[in-house]
């Protein structure tokens, strides 16, 4: 097999930390090749992705903000990425642009490693936020069969639309119904930008969640976010994004490579020091 590279496609991407991720599996499985950050801005990126085949690289992720542009690139996308109609992995077959979205994968498969019984009695889940990050969870409990699911946003009417489109079993809440719908939910899942560095904080008063709730927060920087420090503190199950961010990671090596890396405590010890966090390993 001759020297394969692979890349991560964003505008901008230079924050992009998948770069570590797949570097790390190719030195530690000994394959020959490389994976680099392209940022290609959005005027450009149907031109690039129509032109893939001639790129030299034999796949990508795609990032913010064009994992929309990605889907629309693909003449068979995964069943997952046709509903989010957004695709981040994407491979060469016979010439032509494939691609998956894994981000559904990788939120559950970090849940599953972390709390494996989660899904055991969970009844309702509250996700937090409505953009493409919480579509994806609300698509990925759905999957596992949560009876109901309440999106809580800011603005209100995204919550709807996403409660439009996944129907039965899913509906919107305004902010100021948080304190009910936790009291209902094993499962709260904080799919917004607060609590990110540099954004504002993410108030929820998680004491009247039971003692046996899990709360998930996908920010990953910080690794601790207030949330999940709030949640340790009362004793419920807290769940990182960092885990996450490892696991979404993995179809795709595995497709341009042909080996199925591993999500090991080395890996995430890589991007704990990259990201300076000290942060606990849960
Ligand atoms: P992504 O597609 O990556 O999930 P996004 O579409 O920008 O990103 O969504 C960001 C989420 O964080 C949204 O739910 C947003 O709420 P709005 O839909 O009301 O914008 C939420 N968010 C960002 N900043 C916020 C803030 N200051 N207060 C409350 N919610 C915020």
């Amino acid at each position: 097999v001759s020297f394969r590279r692979a890349c991560v496609i964003g505008h901008p991407v230079a924050h992009s930390r998948s770069p570590l991720i797949h570097k790390h599996w190719l030195a530690e499985l000994k394959i020959e090749g490389d994976y680099v950050r392209q940022d290609v801005p959005p005027e450009q990126i149907a031109a690039f992705l129509k032109n893939f085949g001639g790129s030299g690289f034999v796949g990508a992720n795609v990032t913010v903000p064009h994992k929309e542009a990605a889907f629309r690139a693909l003449k068979r996308p995964d069943p997952v990425a046709a509903h989010l109609k957004a695709a981040n992995t994407l491979w060469l077959e016979n010439g032509e642009l494939n691609g998956m979205n894994t981000d559904v994968y990788g939120f559950l498969a970090h849940l599953d490693e972390s709390v494996p019984d989660w899904n055991r009695g969970a009844r309702s889940a509250v996700v937090l936020g409505a953009g493409g990050a919480a579509r994806a969870i609300v698509y990925a409990l759905i999957q596992r069969g949560l009876e109901k699911i309440y999106v809580v946003n800011r603005t209100l009417e995204r919550a709807e639309a996403i409660a439009q489109e996944f129907g039965k079993g899913v509906s919107a809440a305004a902010w100021n119904t948080l304190p009910a719908k936790l009291r209902e939910a094993s499962l709260v899942v904080n799919a917004t930008s607060l609590g990110m560095s540099g954004q504002p904080q993410l108030d929820v008063d998680l004491k009247r969640m039971r003692a046996d709730s899990i709360v998930y927060d996908i920010v990953y920087v910080p690794l601790e976010t207030p949330l999940l420090a709030s949640a340790r503190a009362r004793g419920l199950r807290a769940v990182d994004g960092l885990g996450m961010l490892l696991h979404q990671a993995v179809p795709g090596f595995e497709k341009w490579f042909g080996v199925r890396p591993k999500v090991s405590h080395a890996l995430r010890a890589v991007l704990l020091q990259d990201l300076g966090a000290k942060g606990r390993a849960s």
